[in-house]
Formats: C-alpha cells, structure tokens, sequence
C-alpha cells in the first residue's frame, strides 16, 4: 500500500508520515528532505538559488545517507529549498527516486506537496494535512527553540505564509489537495490526535475496498 500526505510548510505532515509508517511498519520517506538537501548543496557552494544546471546537477547528485544531516531542517534551508523546488528540471530530476522508493515493499508512506498529485497519483490512500497558518508558526517555533536555534514567532509567520504563497502558486507541481484526497485539519488536534484520525481515514479506505 502506498500512503500520500501532502499539505504545506510546518502542518505536521512530516511527524504524521513517520508514525503511520511505524504504525503500519513501512517505510518512510519525507521528501521536502530531498529538496532542502538540493538547496543546502547549492548553499554549500556559494552558488546562486536559481542557477538551473547547478540545482539539476545537486539533484541528480543527491546522497540519501546526507538526509540526516540536522542542518537540513532549519528555516533558512526550508526557505531556499522552496525556491529550488519551483525549478522544473529539479522537480523532474527528483521524480524516479521518489517514485522507485514507493514502489519497494512492504508499503510506503511518502509526505510532501506533491505525492497524491504528481508523484504517486495512483496512492492508495491519499491525505491532505491543513493548520491555521498561526498553529503552524507556533509550532515551527517552538521546534526551532527546541532545536537551540532563536526563532521570532512574527517572523515564522511571514516564512510560512510566503512559502504557502510560492509553494501553492508555482506553474509546476503546485501545492493543492487531489481530488481524492481526504483533508485533516490538525489545528485543534495535538500528534496523537492527528495520527489517530489519519489511521482511521487509512482503516476506512481499506474497509471500503474490502466491501467492493
Ligand atoms: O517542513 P516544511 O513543511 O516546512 O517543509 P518541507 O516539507 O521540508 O519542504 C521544504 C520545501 O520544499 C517546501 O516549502 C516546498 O517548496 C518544497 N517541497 C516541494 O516542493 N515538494 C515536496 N514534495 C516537498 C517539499
């Protein structure tokens, strides 16, 4: 089975595609990951945000073993990694691995902005996690102080809002719900709340298809 949960910057997408693949013992993989791995590449190098060939080349370069690296999840890199994702040719160098990791057994759970639309458009089930954008800055916050880093509540507001904007604007790949996507908004949920409501939307799906 594969599970897509798509929605935008900081609504917990990421926790819940981590403790429903527990849940369900698949694997997961968090693909906003690959594209702040992208952006930190070009970082790295002092190379322009926008410069294509270099963007593509990171791309097609990529090192899961580097996913880990605490780096990736911080704002800055999120804020660059939003601008790199609108560059077709990245988006395009990037599907197959996506596509390849969801295919492998047992199952997979892919989270991002795009799975339920573009990558896997055939997922069994598909999920799409929304929060009030004040939840989302709030958390963001308190996840960066957690991490040590200083982090302005106002100004993760600001992030998410125009990452919202660019992520959900962009000609390619934008973020939007599929249309067969079950929406979840989490904003008055705490994590066990959320991934409870994700398992029962899961467990529907499937008592829906047994019945057919
Ligand atoms: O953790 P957060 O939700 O803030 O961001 P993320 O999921 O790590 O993704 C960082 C950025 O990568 C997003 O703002 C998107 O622009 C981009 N992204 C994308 O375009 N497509 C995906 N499947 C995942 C992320």
């Amino acid at each position: 089975m594969i599970i897509a949960i798509d929605g935008p910057a900081a609504s917990g997408k990421g926790t819940l595609g981590k403790r429903l693949a527990h849940h369900y013992g698949y694997r997961h993989l968090d693909t906003g990951v690959i594209y702040r791995a992208v952006a930190y590449a070009l970082m790295s190098e002092g190379a322009d945000l926008k410069d294509e060939a270099r963007a593509v080349a990171a791309a097609l370069e990529l090192d899961p073993e580097k996913f880990g690296n605490p780096v990736l999840k911080t704002q800055k890199v999120g804020e660059a990694a939003s601008v790199v994702s609108a560059i077709a040719r990245v988006r395009e160098a990037l599907v197959n691995f996506q596509r390849q990791f969801a295919a492998d057994p047992p199952g997979a759970v892919l989270d991002g902005r795009d799975i339920g639309t573009v990558i896997c458009p055939h997922a069994d089930v598909k999920i799409f996690v929304v929060a009030d954008p004040r939840v989302r800055a709030r958390r963001r916050t308190l996840e960066a102080r957690a991490r040590g880093e200083e982090a302005d509540e106002a100004a993760v507001l600001a992030d998410i809002l125009s990452r919202d904007e660019r992520d959900q604007n962009r000609p390619i790949a934008p973020l939007k719900p599929a249309p067969d996507a079950y929406l979840l908004d989490n904003s008055n949920l705490d994590i066990e709340g959320g991934v409870r409501a994700a398992i029962d939307i899961v467990e529907a799906v499937r008592a829906g298809r047994q019945r057919v």
